[in-house]
């Protein structure tokens, strides 16, 4: 008796009331990770749930779909759908060459949170880039920290582009549906079922 009195409190406490990331979240609810990513909750009707990355957020804090881009200031920002369904943000960023903001030549100081600049008699230069704890890193290389890849990429043209993909191990990983399946006194019930 006292064994099937604990099954059933095991069964109770294992019961999902939504997706499990840093919280719970409920069926179609969104929220942003990272600053920049949109992750929504999706629970099936067989009580399975995943979590997937459907927008990204520009740094003005507006959230826009994959195949959106929009221009803050001297950035441009654009959001896309990657093959394997990971979701990439983009920052084009050109540094103005007319002044150094203030700066003396051969000051350095880092702009708009992921570039660091260094002003020189021709203007400024972006001379790297830095991720959003501050760790630096080339111009045209790669970075992985805390679930993203950045990469700093200089085009002719000058402008320099910052671009975070997230990282999955096994990028399908994300998209399969976890299954939870309880049982209680012998009754098949849902997440999120009382
Ligand atoms: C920024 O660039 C300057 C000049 O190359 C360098 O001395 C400094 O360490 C860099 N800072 C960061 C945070 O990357």
């Amino acid at each position: 008796m006292w064994r099937q009195a604990l099954f059933a409190l095991l069964v109770l406490a294992s019961l999902v009331e939504g997706c499990r990331y840093k919280g719970t979240h409920k069926d179609g609810e969104t929220w942003v990770v990272r600053s920049t990513f949109v992750m929504k909750c999706i629970i099936n009707p067989d009580g399975g749930w995943r979590t997937t990355i459907v927008a990204c957020q520009t740094p003005g804090g507006k959230q826009i779909q994959p195949g959106e881009t929009v221009t803050e200031g001297d950035t441009k920002v654009e959001c896309t759908k990657m093959p394997d369904g990971s979701v990439r943000i983009n920052r084009h960023y050109k540094a103005k060459t007319s002044d150094c903001e203030g700066h003396a030549i051969g000051e350095s100081w880092i702009s708009k949170r992921n570039f660091n600049k260094t002003c020189t008699d021709k203007g400024q230069k972006i001379v790297n880039c830095v991720t959003d704890s501050g760790i630096a890193f080339n111009l045209n290389s790669k970075y992985t920290v805390s679930g993203i890849i950045y990469s700093c990429l200089q085009h002719t043209d000058g402008t320099v582009s910052i671009v975070r993909d997230n990282v999955s191990p096994n990028p399908k990983a994300d998209m399969k549906p976890q299954t939870i399946v309880c049982t209680v006194r012998g009754e098949r019930k849902n997440a999120g079922e009382t």
